[in-house]
């Protein structure tokens, strides 16, 4: 981690095991000591926020699978056990299918910040790429979770996306049935994606612990782009920080509260509570609401081949946008003109989201498409070109500059 490391070993016990195992020491300088921007706005709480999504979504998780049933003769019901028999079976289950919404929602606010403020840029390119990593995992995960309570659009929603594979020319059908287990998505599918939900968030934890590890070698980026130049820049993560998340935590857990006891459905499809028929086809499969900017790059190719070529290349762009992005300037504060192609690039992904959940024809066909081709052209055309043709504002020497220029003249 960052700079010396000021722990001491208060007690007998504490010294012997510094000796030994110094982890004290290493939570003491990466969550107490540790010298954090003193300007970072409530955007920056969204990291911590996550870290308790994820702890949330394993308990949660363990103890759901204490009592579900991997088998297609027994899932679909062996939900309602949890929902009807199993003590606050109900509570588990709604903060755990919430939890994953709340998540999306977080990590997407944790991303755009990023976007904002040009933390992805150097020397926090591995820091992006692991958050990358993590996001990927995370749509895996959801994804393969929505399949386990067997409904219809578990069924539909699996059948369509494992399909995709099949487009791969030469081994893609070959592909598709060593996925499924058999001729389609079945029981060995089901167990399968059990296996695997239950595995991938002790790979995002893993993954996330080198994510911190990525943060703390150059430390936290801060809303003015500017690096951190000498102590007079920093506080101390704790208290500082851990009241300033603490407190945004509350408000968000407000959020997800208002979900788990008055909304528990409102973000799920009615259809997931119809067991899953391999004979009756949904008349719309949608994914959940944080996939269906993907869902709709996907549908507006013609091509198969080309639509899933698309849906993966939109979020592996994400890996080299560090090098896409030719701005010596971080942060948006002082780029005029990013921040207008920013706002475009948001309203963007929303009507992506917004035309992933309507019928892949007509007008919406039409709008997927534009909406694909600034997508792409958002990464590979206007983040290069305007990082060499914009005139940033001006930019303070430091971070502490506003705050001492704002102090009346002696
Ligand atoms: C399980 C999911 C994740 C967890 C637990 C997590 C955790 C954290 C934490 C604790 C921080 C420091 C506090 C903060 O800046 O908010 C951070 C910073 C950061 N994260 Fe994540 N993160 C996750 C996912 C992602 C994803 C998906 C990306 C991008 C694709 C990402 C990119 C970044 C960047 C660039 C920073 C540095 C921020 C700065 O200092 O400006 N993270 N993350």
């Amino acid at each position: 981690m960052s700079g010396e490391s000021t722990y001491n070993p208060g007690t007998g016990f504490t010294q012997w095991l510094d000796t030994r195992l110094p982890i004290l020491r290493l939570a003491h300088d990466s969550f107490v000591d540790y010298p954090t921007p003193k300007n970072l706005n409530y955007w920056w709480t969204f990291g911590g926020i996550l870290t308790f999504c994820l702890v949330t979504q394993i308990i949660t998780g363990i103890i759901l699978a204490m009592h579900y049933t991997p088998h297609v003769d027994f899932a679909f019901n062996s939900v309602e056990h949890i929902m009807r028999d199993v003590n606050y079976g109900w509570l588990i289950r709604y903060i755990h299918a919430n939890g994953a919404s709340m998540f999306f929602i977080a990590v997407y606010i944790h991303m755009f910040r990023g976007l904002y403020y040009g933390s992805y840029k150097a020397p926090r390119e591995v820091l992006w790429i692991l958050g990358v990593v993590i996001y990927l995992l995370m749509m895996a995960a959801a994804f393969m979770g929505y399949v386990l309570p067997w409904g219809q659009m578990s069924l539909w929603g699996a059948t369509v996306i494992t399909n995709l594979f099949g487009a791969i020319p030469l081994i893609g059908e070959n592909i598709a049935i060593w996925l499924w287990g058999g001729y389609s998505v079945d029981n060995p599918t089901l167990n399968r994606f059990f296996s695997l939900h239950y595995l991938i968030p002790f790979l995002i934890f893993g993954v996330v612990i080198l994510h911190i590890w990525a943060l703390h070698v150059p430390g936290n980026n801060n809303p003015t782009g500017i690096s951190v130049k000498s102590k007079q820049d920093t506080v101390p993560f704790h208290p500082y920080y851990t009241v300033k998340d603490g407190f945004a935590l509350s408000l968000f857990l407000i959020l997800f509260s208002y979900f788990i006891f008055f909304a528990p459905n409102v973000l799920g499809h009615a259809d997931n509570y119809i067991q899953a028929n391999p004979l009756v086809t949904p008349a719309h499969i949608v994914p959940e609401w944080y996939l269906l900017p993907f869902y709709a790059i996907l549908r507006a190719v013609p091509d198969k081949l080309g639509g899933v070529a698309l849906m993966f290349g939109a979020i592996f762009v994400l890996f080299l946008l560090p090098w896409l992005d030719t701005s010596k300037v971080r942060s948006a504060r002082y780029r005029p003109l990013f921040r207008q192609f920013y706002v475009l690039f948001i309203l963007d992904c929303l009507l992506l989201g917004y035309l992933g959940a309507q019928p892949a024809e007509g007008i919406y066909i039409v709008l997927a498409r534009i909406g694909t081709i600034y997508y792409f052209a958002h990464f590979l055309v206007v983040l290069p070109v305007l990082g060499l043709v914009e005139k940033p504002k001006a930019i303070p020497e430091s971070i502490s500059e506003p705050v001492l220029a704002a102090k009346p003249a002696e």
